[in-house]
């Protein structure tokens, strides 16, 4: 089957990761992760970034050795064995459609802003219809409106923390940890989801110019400018606001700055919030549909996945389920408990990324691999039972669907 001809550059490389990463994670979850840690809240959002930042360096390592589209899958395939790389494929897949799935629902909360009476769910599906039709149209296009999304939110947040920061009292941080150190690791296990996407530039490798050398760098640029990107909102936001402010907020960023005198702020935060959830669905959408053609193309998934559109190279059926399935997700989704489910099954394959690392790297690197399964299996710990049994589930369900079919398909 024809590979699709590479087309986007190293910058449209970095900003489909910044894309996938800066979403409903930093203008939703973040209240919850308030909640959990207090005003120690940048502690969290430190740690995330750090086992991010550890999962992170495997995954560019990886994607150096491996520069095909398929990310995690083709890592585990190739790594460990085909059916490893299966179940990576499978809970990506799952995690992806349920992260697209959480952000959907963000958006509608942010829609209502401007749209008071507006079911939230009615705006998640508006948006899920908007983003397949876009990816329908090609990679190229669909990565235009990323970049220019891209841009637009992060030069809301990057307002939002200057708006905070002039209202800024140090007050605010105290007392720093109401809850202790557990209230901060919950904090850091919730907004781990903030940083889920960087590694989504990988499942297209294909795509890309010269894949062995702007994968591996725009998956640490994008993990390095979102971390910046959160410490200023996370500290500016307490600052500015209070973290009981945050806390109590569907639209945390919006709230903060409303209950800062800044009305028309409050708007253009809120538009972030849309322009930064519809990238992510964008990206999700993106990476799920890319995968399943993959996938597709190696057996493990119906043939009809691997389906390519003539005029635009897109895989039509790929992206078209793949909306389906978020959507019907969005329907039923309750927040934050999608995002733990969504963390849960991102954690898991960020430790079957490192452990592939275990496998094949030689060196030191080995040691940065070893600390990020590590941190990955810790961050676990720390989620709510819901997601664990979730979790367990949909590996189950992958693995009797290996057994009896994927297992006896051949490549197409
Ligand atoms: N990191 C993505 C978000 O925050 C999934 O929306």
């Amino acid at each position: 089957m024809a590979r699709p001809k590479p087309k986007l550059s190293l910058f449209d490389a970095v900003n489909i990761s910044l894309g996938s990463i800066i979403g409903a994670g930093i203008f939703v979850i973040l209240g919850a992760a308030a909640a959990a840690a207090g005003p120690a809240l940048i502690v969290s959002v430190l740690i995330a970034a750090a086992v991010s930042l550890l999962t992170g360096l495997s995954a560019a390592e990886l994607s150096r050795m491996y520069p095909r589209s398929g990310g995690v899958y083709i890592f585990a395939h190739e790594a460990l064995s085909r059916f490893s790389g299966f179940l990576v494929g499978w809970i990506w897949l799952f995690s992806n459609i349920v992260a697209g799935a959480t952000v959907a629902v963000g958006f509608g909360h942010y829609l209502t802003f401007f749209f008071p009476g507006l079911p939230s769910a009615v705006g998640a599906a508006l948006m899920v219809a908007a983003v397949v039709m876009i990816n329908l149209l090609g990679a190229k296009e669909s990565s235009r409106l990323n970049n220019v999304l891209v841009l637009f939110k992060i030069a809301i947040l990057l307002f939002f923390s200057g708006a905070a920061f002039l209202h800024f009292h140090g007050a605010n941080f105290r007392p720093l940890m109401p809850f202790g150190f557990r209230g901060v690791w919950a904090g850091a296990a919730t907004i781990f989801f903030a940083y889920a996407g960087f590694a989504r530039v990988a499942i297209v490798a294909d795509e890309i110019e010269d894949p062995r050398k702007n994968v591996p760098r725009a998956t640490l640029m994008s993990i390095l400018i979102s971390t910046v990107i959160y410490i200023l909102v996370a500290v500016s936001a307490v600052g500015g606001a209070g973290y009981l402010v945050l806390a109590k907020s569907g639209s945390p960023l919006a709230d903060a700055i409303s209950a800062m005198g800044l009305g028309f702020g409050a708007r253009l935060v809120a538009l972030g919030g849309l322009a930064a959830a519809g990238t992510v669905a964008l990206a999700s959408i993106l990476g799920i549909s890319r995968l399943a053609q993959v996938m597709a193309r190696d057996g493990e998934l119906p043939g009809f996945f691997a389906f390519l559109d003539r005029k635009t190279g897109a895989p039509r059926n790929a992206i078209l389920l793949g909306g389906a399935a978020t959507l019907l997700l969005a329907f039923s989704a309750d927040l934050p408990h999608i995002a733990y489910i969504s963390s849960f099954s991102l954690l898991l394959y960020y430790a079957a990324m490192n452990l592939s690392g275990l496998k094949v790297f030689k060196g030191r690197i080995r040691f940065v691999t070893a600390f990020g399964l590590l941190s990955c299996l810790v961050l676990m710990v720390s989620l709510p039972k819901l997601s664990w049994i979730v979790g367990a589930a949909v590996l189950a369900a992958g693995a009797v669907y290996y057994r009896f079919v994927a297992k006896h398909s051949k490549p197409a």
